[in-house]
């Protein structure tokens, strides 16, 4: 393929959504969040009341997802849903419907077609082992779930939403357990995939490595 993508995977709040659009904007390359993309399928499912069990509907919702993403805004239809869908019931509902193999499929070819020209850094959960699998360079980007909990912990006071450390930590674990062992696309490293422990490491520094790694592949 001759558009080159970096695909960065991780659990949740490891950074990597940070870590992604930083190397984005140095390459200059598009920037997929597909985490977004299961959060506003959630979003959608809970302001249309679908039972989080209707795998049918689930998956014609994700399919139809009228989703719009300009800067680092994102869309849903035309209401501007970019905190709406940070919100921890967002993202555990998320995580649940992320398990329904028909919304994992309904979600594909929107997200390959962030693919453009002149290259994309897609950040997810299995963008190197099932949506990307040829990517130029895989990342896995991990960190312990207590560094994981204090940056939640900043980024949800942040926003000024309300955050609980217990609830967190409690929140992290039960969400890497589901996304790891699940049936379809279960967060693993894929084969070949650069592992980047970031605990005791800054974003910035995370970046670099990132940025060195390519260097030597591309
Ligand atoms: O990364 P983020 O926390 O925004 O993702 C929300 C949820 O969406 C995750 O907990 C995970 O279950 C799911 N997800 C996924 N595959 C991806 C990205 C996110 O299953 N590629």
């Amino acid at each position: 393929h001759p558009i080159p993508v970096i695909a960065i995977d991780g659990p949740t709040a490891s950074g990597k959504g940070t870590v992604a659009q930083r190397v984005a904007e140095q390459l200059g390359f598009h920037y997929l969040d597909s985490g977004a993309l299961y959060r506003l399928t959630a979003l959608s499912a809970l302001r249309h009341e679908v039972p989080l069990n209707d795998e049918h509907a689930l998956s014609k919702l994700a399919e139809k997802l009228p989703c719009r993403f300009t800067g680092d805004q994102v869309w849903l239809a035309n209401e501007n849903v970019t905190n709406a869908i940070r919100a921890e019931e967002v993202g555990n509902t998320a995580s649940k419907i992320a398990a329904l193999p028909y919304v994992r499929r309904a979600l594909v070819g929107l997200q390959l077609g962030f693919r453009q020209a002149p290259g994309l850094v897609a950040d997810g959960r299995d963008m190197g082992t099932v949506i990307f699998p040829n990517a130029s360079l895989k990342v896995f980007l991990t960190a312990s779930v207590e560094a994981r909990a204090e940056r939640r912990y900043k980024q949800l006071i942040g926003k000024g939403f309300a955050a609980n450390m217990a609830n967190l930590l409690k929140d992290l674990r039960e969400r890497d357990e589901r996304d790891s062992q699940r049936a379809v696309a279960p967060l693993k490293p894929a084969e070949g995939a650069h592992i980047l422990e970031t605990s005791r490491m800054t974003a910035d520094e995370a970046v670099e490595q990132v940025l060195k790694w390519y260097a030597a592949v591309k």
